[in-house]
């Protein structure tokens, strides 16, 4: 066994993990190195991440599973559920996969950033993927995918990582050669996440912390079906936006004082306003409050001020459609309707934007009847289906070995 989990292991037992787990791909256990990774929601922090800022995020129950089988060639193949047919690459010359074997990029992303870690992967392998996370919804699914296949790579080839290690791993594999430039805080989630707890990330110095996941709340996930093709998105455009408007920041106020957005203060930003494009200007002021918001909702977490912590909630999706832009018709048509239910302490778009999904944090009381009265009325409103996820924070990164 690698030490590459033994954060995990030494809070339980394999076998009591494996219990918390269900399985998603048919076979035992013993037919190869089987990993499973989480989707994650992002609770708080819209775009924050790669400006230096406050995240926090938790992990749903939905969940990625890959088994690894070694070969004695040195073929690469990968088969999906969702994909058919498999996707076959010789070790010595793994290039970017494009149209249908696009889902492939993901493992063959870490199979490249490992080897380049010093890993040697000295045959080839068999991987099979199976899940039950939306692709496309903007729940992470890549990361999932990222972090499973790197676990069960490192853990067949003896890779003595760290599970941190594996987070900036997969966190290059997406930059690096799937080409989104994404921050850190899909992949820290999915591996660090855990049943109790949300995960707070401090892009800045990495750290993370847990900070425990209020009892007797749960998590509702809305998927409004619309385009969230993240790296053909304007993802892309606001973290171009973003580094422009830090450049100019640096140039009015200085380094010190702007070395990433989040330090530059909300009364700083509207002293130089008028140097700034409008357009830069709300870019930036959405990040600036966004961090401080995230700050502020992890201490009324603590204090167990639900209500002011879930209009927060609401205030970040606010700042999202009104100054990052990165909301829709359909996800403020949601948001909307659950600010209006009782039982919602918040509501918000979750992950990059520009579709995808909305998330609500909920007391207990909230139910099937109360999200279907959601998804009712955006029937009516849009002509199609709202998807309804009901989730809570499940464990992070698993390996069996
Ligand atoms: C995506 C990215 C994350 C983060 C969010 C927006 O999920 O992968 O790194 O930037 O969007 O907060």
């Amino acid at each position: 066994m690698s030490q590459s989990f033994e954060q995990r292991r030494g809070q339980k037992s394999v076998d009591e993990w494996a219990s918390d787990v269900s399985l998603i791909l048919d076979g035992n256990t013993n037919e190869g190195i089987r990993a499973s990774a989480p989707g994650r929601v992002e609770f708080i922090g819209n775009h924050t991440d790669y400006n230096g800022g406050w995240v926090l995020g938790a992990t749903i129950d939905r969940r990625v599973e890959v088994v690894l089988q070694r070969r004695s060639d040195r073929q690469i193949r990968l088969q999906s559920e969702a994909a058919v047919p498999p996707v076959e690459v010789p070790l010595g010359s793994v290039e970017r996969q494009s149209g249908e074997w696009a889902w492939a990029n993901y493992i063959l992303g870490m199979v490249e950033v490992l080897q380049g870690e010093g890993m040697t992967i000295e045959s080839g392998f068999d991987l099979r993927v199976g899940s039950t996370l939306p692709v496309g919804a903007g729940l992470s699914s890549s990361a999932a995918l990222e972090l499973a296949s790197g676990a069960a790579l490192s853990e067949a080839y003896g890779g003595e990582f760290l599970r941190r290690d594996l987070v900036r791993m997969a966190q290059r594999a997406e930059n690096e050669f799937v080409g989104v430039p994404c921050g850190l805080l899909d992949q820290a989630v999915v591996a660090l996440g855990g049943a109790d707890r949300l995960v707070r990330l401090d892009a800045r110095s990495e750290a993370t912390a847990a900070v425990p996941f209020p009892p007797e709340t749960g998590i509702w996930i809305f998927r409004t079906h619309q385009a969230h093709a993240l790296s053909e998105s304007g993802y892309q455009e606001r973290h171009d936006e973003a580094r422009a408007v830090r450049e100019r920041l640096r140039e009015l106020l200085g380094n010190e004082e702007a070395e990433y957005l989040v330090d530059v203060s909300p009364s700083q930003l509207e002293e130089v306003k008028r140097e700034l494009s409008r357009t830069l200007y709300r870019r930036a002021r959405h990040v600036v409050t966004e961090h401080r918001r995230t700050q502020r909702v992890v201490q009324l977490l603590k204090a167990g001020r639900r209500s002011a912590a879930g209009r927060l909630l609401f205030a970040s999706h606010e700042s999202s459609r009104v100054d990052y832009e990165n909301s829709t018709e359909a996800l403020d048509f949601v948001v909307d309707r659950l600010a209006e239910q009782e039982g919602v302490l918040g509501a918000r778009l979750t992950g990059a934007g520009f579709g995808g999904a909305a998330m609500a944090w909920t007391r207990a009381g909230y139910g099937e009847e109360q999200a279907h009265e959601v998804a009712g009325a955006y029937a009516d409103r849009f002509g199609t289906e709202l998807e309804t996820l009901a989730c809570r924070p499940a464990p992070g990164l698993y390996v069996w070995a």
